[in-house]
Order: structure tokens, then sequence, then C-alpha cells
């Protein structure tokens, strides 16, 4: 269902007018006036304005307040709301409000709710309590976006439409017996004949062969492991359903407002949704970004979300459209950002790509579940450290108008597959401690850390362009897009894999040879048996090529979470085990393949090493950072300009200053003064240099 995107459906074009209808960098919230009476609105807007707000997310829960049942509408405050911004000069980026049915929808057609595995029923109560199989739930979201796009389609106010909210951020899945029906018709899809399926999802293992359409259910809470094809079909299913409703609304909102951007806002990045397989039916991207405060480290993966965001529609600017004013109300404790780190984390996913920094929410809710999360306006007011520092952020983005549709160039390019993560995480491997995100972060922190800006891309992106790509734990693959990879080799690209790659194929039946499958020719190795270590248990490894782990260890490190024994063909040791079973047996290994260089580790080497060899890498690939030397905990980004200006974005993730080292020639675009050295960054600190072309 979802190849068919929406390239060449003139979505940058629409986005640029996004970008021109802002002027600059988009700046606001969510905003939920209906929480407020009527005299507190026009307060708001005059706030905003001081806030140097110029777009909101309206409406995002306000199905049941509009339709208090099936036959009324209720639209005279959402006019008047509407007015109100279009007045005050700020641009609406209306949500189709579809995100939390009203009570009417649960009570009529009880068969809309979603199921859980173990067929417990999610009741209403909350949000987000329907499955996305269910048409009715389906004919009663796009009867109300018909009605709402067609009010508001030439509303002043309007610049973008808001579809749904954070898709499968409590709902993932549904295993009724609406899902069940709708799982069929999905795979008489995709396999065509009940044989095909058999084959695929190996059924002639535990007597599973199906003989009728019917018998097939979502993989239900069964005795002992499901059948894991079934369940990577399911995740698939699962992703398309969501986009189905996606799609339902936009087909509506695209016939009615064929020129106003589509967007739906992507959950803080997990496994739920294929992303890849999203974005192309969006006009722009955008994401929640929620790190918690009190993880030293979370920069470093808001940053990995981010780049990906950047890279899943080729470069294009995204939409940060939530993020915590400073506290968030759902983990166990919540911390605040500390003074100035929203600045700091804003300014990150700017450098990041990101043309629009906007929050959850504008006004503290008084009642309901997220009362004590943050807002943009607290309930203390306008006089707190929060607001305050909204206001500041509001005036500094406003100084940088030119930075909005300006890129990033990355020289890397790191590989993420949503269903390859479906299956890696599944259970009865020989590891449930490998994780996705703990294998992508492994090997981006030390870029990350080195400046080297990095891309996330599908297996069968277009690499050629890259200096190195680096394959944390691609499980599965497809002979395709394993050529895309080898192909990129041999026409002298850098590639870098680590273990646990290349096993299986996308039915997750395990590659002829075992790992790394088809990634055997370019790895010039093959996987005789996995060793998997456990938690906290650790081996050395040793370089077989002197410098190759890099100075400062006497050339021995240590591997964690997993060894196993290669042979290799034509590749090389780099590096051996030391210690353990494999002892005197590589850990790491080099192939000269065409032109090109593929490098394959069999462990995961400890933080440092992988700091080493990474650089090493990237050295020998020419992939550069775009300002070198910098101090431990500084980051930088360099967005480019069409006309060859360059605007680097110097960020301080430290609780003490820091001095940068920076080209000279530099402007600081917020006040038009010479960056002069020495260029020193505050705690938190962030430096924004423009350099002319
Ligand atoms: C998500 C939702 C918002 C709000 C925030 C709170 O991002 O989209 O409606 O619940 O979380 O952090």
């Amino acid at each position: 269902m979802n190849d068919r995107g929406d390239r060449g459906d003139r979505g940058e074009e629409r986005a640029a007018a996004l970008r021109a209808r802002l002027g600059g960098i988009g700046y606001g919230g969510d905003y939920n006036p209906e929480q407020w009476p009527e005299e507190v609105w026009a307060e708001d807007v005059r706030l905003m304005a001081e806030a140097g707000v110029n777009l909101v997310s309206l409406g995002i829960f306000s199905w049941a307040r509009v339709q208090p049942d099936p036959e009324t509408f209720d639209w005279g405050w959402l006019d008047r709301v509407m007015d109100l911004l279009a007045d005050g000069g700020i641009a609406v980026c209306l949500a189709t409000m579809t995100a939390s049915p009203p009570p009417w929808l649960a009570r009529l057609h009880p068969e809309t709710l979603p199921v859980r595995p173990d067929g417990s029923v999610l009741w209403p109560g909350a949000r987000q309590h329907f499955t996305p199989s269910s048409e009715v739930y389906r004919d009663h979201a796009t009867r109300l976006v018909e009605r709402l796009a067609t009010r508001y389609a030439r509303h002043p106010a309007l610049a973008a439409w808001h579809v749904g909210n954070e898709y499968g951020c409590h709902v993932s899945a549904s295993y009724g017996e609406v899902d069940a029906v709708a799982f069929r018709g999905w795979l008489r899809r995709r396999y065509g004949t009940i044989d095909a399926l058999n084959e695929a999802w190996s059924t002639t293992f535990w007597s599973q062969r199906y003989a009728a359409w019917d018998e097939i259910t979502p993989p239900r809470q069964a005795p002992t492991f499901p059948n894991p094809a079934q369940r990577i079909d399911f995740r698939r299913f699962s992703s398309d359903a969501l986009l189905e409703c996606f799609l339902a609304e936009k087909e509506v909102l695209r016939r009615v407002t064929p020129d106003v951007p589509v967007t739906t806002n992507f959950v803080p990045l997990r496994d739920t949704l294929d992303l890849h397989a999203w974005a192309r039916h969006e006009d722009v991207v955008s994401y929640d970004s929620y790190p918690d405060p009190a993880d030293p480290g979370a920069h470093v993966a808001a940053a990995f979300a981010f780049d990906l965001l950047r890279s899943l529609k080729g470069g294009a600017p995204w939409l940060l459209l939530e993020q915590a004013p400073a506290a968030v109300n759902w983990r166990r404790v919540n911390r605040p950002k500390a003074p100035g780190q929203m600045r700091l984390w804003s300014w990150q996913a700017v450098g990041r790509g990101a043309d629009a920094v906007m929050f959850f929410q504008w006004r503290a809710s008084a009642g309901g579940a997220e009362k004590y999360h943050s807002a943009m306006v607290p309930h203390a007011g306008t006089g707190t450290r929060t607001f305050a520092e909204v206001r500041e952020l509001g005036r500094e983005l406003a100084a940088v108008p030119d930075l909005a549709g300006t890129r990033v160039r990355a020289p890397v390019a790191l590989v993420l597959d949503w269903p390859s993560w479906w299956g890696l995480e599944q259970d009865s491997h020989p590891s449930a401690l490998l994780r996705q995100q703990e294998a992508n972060l492994a090997h981006y922190a030390p870029l990350f850390a080195a400046g080297v800006a990095c891309d996330v891309v599908h297996p069968s992106a277009e690499v050629s362009g890259y200096r190195l790509v680096v394959v944390p734990n691609l499980y599965m693959i497809t002979e395709r897009d394993a050529a895309n990879l080898a192909g990129y080799v041999r026409g002298g690209g850098h590639l870098l894999v680590s273990f646990f790659s290349g096993v299986a194929d996308d039915r997750d039946r395990v590659h002829p040879g075992g790992a790394p499958g088809p990634l055997a020719d370019v790895l010039g190795l093959r996987v005789a048996e996995f060793w998997p270590l456990a938690k906290d248990e650790h081996v050395e490894i040793e370089e077989a090529e002197p410098g190759w782990l890099g100075s400062g260890f006497g050339g021995v490190a240590h591997g964690s979470l997993w060894s196993e024994e290669v042979r290799l063909d034509a590749a090389s040791p780099l590096a051996t085990f030391a210690s353990g079973v494999l002892a005197g047996r590589p850990a790491a290994a080099r192939n000269r393949h065409g032109t090109g260089i593929a490098y394959y580790l069999a462990t995961r080497p400890d933080p440092a090493a992988m700091a080493s060899i990474l650089a090493r890498i990237c050295r020998e690939a020419g992939a550069a950072p775009d300002l070198p030397d910098l101090p431990e905990g500084a980051e930088s980004v360099v967005r480019h300009a069409a006309d060859g200006t360059r605007f680097a974005i110097v960020l301080n993730h430290n609780d003490k200053p820091v001095t940068v080292p920076l080209p000279p020639g530099g402007v600081d675009p917020r006040d038009g003064t010479d960056v002069v050295p020495p260029y020193r960054l505050d705690a938190r600190g962030v430096l924004v240099v423009r350099y002319p072309a």
C-alpha cells in the first residue's frame, strides 16, 4: 500500500509556502483555548506576540467540544479563536482533532475500541482509544475533517494541517476482531495465496500451517513464542493501519485545500511506526522531542533523532512541533530543564535542521492529567523563569529568519530500518540484550562527539554521496539492499558493519549460510557461531594491526554484549579476541572490495575504543567534522544556505564554560556583531555564527 508516496506532489512547494508565510523559524506551541474561558483568549494572543509566537497548533483535542453528538457541530468558539489569531498575525497549524474520539463514539460503536493481545479492551476516559482498523472510526474522523477543512479552507489564519496527534503513541496495535479481519485483508494483498503466506511464515514449524485465511489472527497472547514472521508482518500491518488513518484524512484535506501543507507529529523515536514508510506522505515531517533533563546523555539521543528527521525527506527541514518548556509530568520524577537548557536544546534542533521550535503547550492546564506538565505560560504566570526564557528564545529565533530553509551536509550515513528493528528485538534470539537504539547510539555517539554530521537512512537509500556508511545492527536485510551497500563499497565507499547484521531476510528466515548473509562477499567473511556475552561480561580485544584500536590502551580494549566466531575469507584481521573461548580469533576485520573498504566488528568495543575506531575510519574515508577539535560536551552543526552562506550553531552541553575553536570572519546574526576570539561559551551556552558566502 504505502509505496505510492508523494514525490512530485508539490510537497516541497507547500513546505516552502509555509516557510514564506512564517518568514523565518516557526515558534509557538499547542494551543488549547477550549480549556479556558473566552476572556483569557485575548490575553493569550497578546502574550503570544510578546513571546514572539508566530505559529500555534490548534484544536488537537477538540473533537468532543466541536461535535458533542453525532449530529451537532459547534464551530462558533473556534471561529472566534481563529479570527483572534488571524488578527494577531499568528499562523495556525490546525489539527484535524481525531486523536481522541468523543465518548459518544465508544457508546454507539464499542467495536471502535482497541484490544490488547490478551483480549482486554482499552476503554475511553484517556485518549487515543480507537483501533486504527475500524472503518467506523475512520468514517467519523473523515466526516469531521471534511467539515473542518471546508469551514476553514479560506481562513487567513490557516497555514498548515496537523493530522491526528502522535499516531501510535499509546496504541500502536490492536488485536481484536475488527483488526483480525483487516490483517487478513492486508495479508491477502501481500501474499496472494495462503500457500505463499505459509511459506513466508515458515508455518511447517510447530504445526502452524494455515488451511484458510479465516484461521489467521493477530499474534495474540499465546502459550509461548508466537510465530516471529507473523509478528513482524503484524507490526508492518499495524504501522500501515495507522498510516491509512492518516491518508484517509489527508485525502480529504488535499481535495478541499490542495495548497495547504500537511504534517503529523511523530512520537519521540521508538519502534512503533515505520517512519520511512510514513514520511513520504507528508509535505513536511514533524517531531515531538522529550529528552530527560536528568539524563546527562539525553542530548546525544536527541541529536540522533533530529538527524533522522532531517534525513527522512532527503535533508529537507523539519518541524519540532512539541517539546517541554521545563518539566514533563509523565516520568516517575519530573525534573525541569535547567536554566538555559530549553534554549540550548531548541537551538540543537534548529542546528540539526528544524525550521520550527514549538512546545507542548501554550498555557498550563488547570485540570486533567497534564496539569503538572510545564507550559510556555506556567500556572505561576508570566513573571516566571520559564516565560522569561520563552520570550528570550522567541526574540533570538526571530533575529535569524534566513536560517529557515537552509540545510545540513553530512558526510556519514547511518542505516536504520524499522522492520529489521522489529525483527532484532523479538524473543527467542541468541541474546535478549541486543537493542536497536543502543546499537545506533554506540556508533552515533563517537561521530556526535567528533562533530561529524551524520544522516540516518534506509538500507535502500542512494548512498554514493556519503564518505562513510555505518550499519550498527541490520538484523534483517534483503538481497537487494545488500547489493546496494556492496555496490557502494565497490564504487569506492567505506562501510562499517557491526555484528548480527545480514542474518535474516525480510520474512525473518535465516539467509543461506547464516550471517552476514548477502553481506558476506562485501565483508569478506562468514560467521560460524554466535557467542553472546552476559550482562556485564567483557572480553579483551587486542589490535592485530598496530594502532588500530587507537593510542592509550596499549593496544588492548574491551568488548561487551557479543562475540562470535568469524571465519575470514578475503578480509584481514584488525583486532582479535584476547580472552575467553574465542581468544586468538578475529574481533574486527577489513576487506578491500572493488575500490572501497568494508570493516566489520564482531563485538561492541568499549566507548573509548569505538571513538578511536570511528575516528580512524572517518579519517581514512575523508569524513571530516565541520568544526574540528571541539572540547568535550560541545556540539556544532553547520547549516548551508543555497547562496553559500553558512550558519554554525555551536552549543555547550556542559555545566561549565568552554572555549571553542572557530574560523574567523563570522558575524552573530542575533545582534550583527563580529564574532571574535576567544570564542567562549557559557555553561549551556549557544553561539550562532553566520559566515558570508
Ligand atoms: C505528547 C502529546 C501531547 C502531550 C505531551 C506531553 O507529546 O502529543 O499532547 O501529551 O506528550 O509531554
